[in-house]
């Protein structure tokens, strides 16, 4: 061949993070990046970024690649002109040899850059459509387990991370990040069992030693609890209805992002969340409220079916008036 392969360093950042989504198997990310406990979603970034930044990780998943594809790279190094490997690429797109096939077309010192981007687009293509095919039903099938059927394990604090990456990438105006999230980790659950209980006794000074045991429950039962506070910026353009619903989107990211990783969890209110004591001991600042807590866990047992409103009812089509007007003439007429 005239000229010599291309390695992974001098393919431009988009074909570097696709190559190692599609071409290297989690497991060996993860031995190059050298992170043994790294979610998948965060490993093809930490190794995108390895790649993107010349040194000994880039060159350990470029070694990877080329070892797991050297069947791949000898039969496309057959090839001698690109319209030859247009026509492999066309006859492998899609099939269980793609992974190589990919590697080997886009290091391959004939393929034009219109080829390498024509592999890119299907490549992406039909991951996004194996993509939806999984993350709609998952989005259709959420819903919010009550902490009576959560039980261990918890999440680890890796998918703990998974689940506010996911909050942060709801939509939000400005980028202001109006809500945070607190942890009561297990060693804080008995302080915060004795701040509900005080402030059940406060509402109810006629509440049963049942109530009571009922209230601290709310705090020690969840596996793991979270304090959902949302904080509107106050000196920011963004108005604050907008700001509550950035907030809203990064609950229901973080509650998908739940059900994504396989727990259940749900987000649940009520007076104590209004409670000025509380909202003082748990560390909020002035202008923040206490949206909620949400529990999350393994789920013990599955909750009754539900029924969703239909789509319909929730979606209506404007008529311009002219034109409602007309429609109304016609039909009088
Ligand atoms: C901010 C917020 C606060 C909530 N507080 C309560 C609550 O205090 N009690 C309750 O029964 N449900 C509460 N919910 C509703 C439940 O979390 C849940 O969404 C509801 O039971 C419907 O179940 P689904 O999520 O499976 O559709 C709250 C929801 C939100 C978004």
């Amino acid at each position: 061949m005239p000229h010599v392969r291309r390695d992974l360093a001098s393919l431009g950042r988009h074909l570097q993070r696709s190559v190692l989504r599609t071409s290297l198997p989690p497991d060996v990310l993860r031995r190059c990046v050298a992170s043994a406990g790294t979610a998948d979603a965060v490993l093809v970034q930490a190794a995108a970024d390895a790649a993107a930044s010349a040194g000994a990780v880039a060159d350990a998943l470029n070694q990877s690649l080329d070892a797991l594809h050297a069947e791949s790279i000898r039969l496309w190094a057959l090839e001698t002109n690109c319209d030859a490997l247009r026509t492999r690429w066309l006859l492998s797109a899609g099939l269980a040899e793609m992974p190589g096939a990919y590697w080997a077309l886009l290091t391959h010192p004939l393929a034009d850059r219109a080829l390498r981007h024509l592999a890119f687009g299907d490549v992406e293509m039909l991951r996004h459509a194996k993509e939806s095919e999984t993350t709609l039903p998952m989005l259709l099938g959420r819903r919010s387990v009550a902490p009576r059927r959560l039980g261990a394990p918890a999440p680890t604090a890796q998918q703990l991370d998974l689940m506010v990456q996911a909050a942060l990438s709801a939509p939000d105006h400005g980028r202001l990040g109006p809500w945070r999230i607190i942890e009561f980790k297990t060693a804080s659950r008995d302080a915060l069992s004795a701040l509900f209980e005080a402030e059940k006794r406060r509402r109810d000074p006629l509440a049963s030693a049942a109530d009571l045991k009922k209230a601290r429950g709310h705090a020690t039962q969840p596996p793991c609890l979270l304090g959902f506070v949302v904080s509107p910026r106050q000196r920011k353009r963004v108005p604050e209805r907008e700001q509550l619903l950035a907030a809203g989107a990064a609950l229901g990211n973080l509650l998908n992002a739940a059900h994504a990783l396989g727990f259940g969890a749900i987000m649940l209110s009520g007076d104590r969340c209004f409670d000025p004591a509380i909202a003082a001991a748990i560390g909020l600042d002035e202008g923040e409220s206490l949206a909620g807590f949400i529990s999350i866990g393994s789920v013990l047992e599955t909750p009754p079916d539900v029924t969703r409103p239909l789509s319909q009812e929730m979606w209506s089509c404007w008529t311009p008036a002219a034109q409602h007007a007309q429609q109304t003439t016609q039909d009088s007429a």
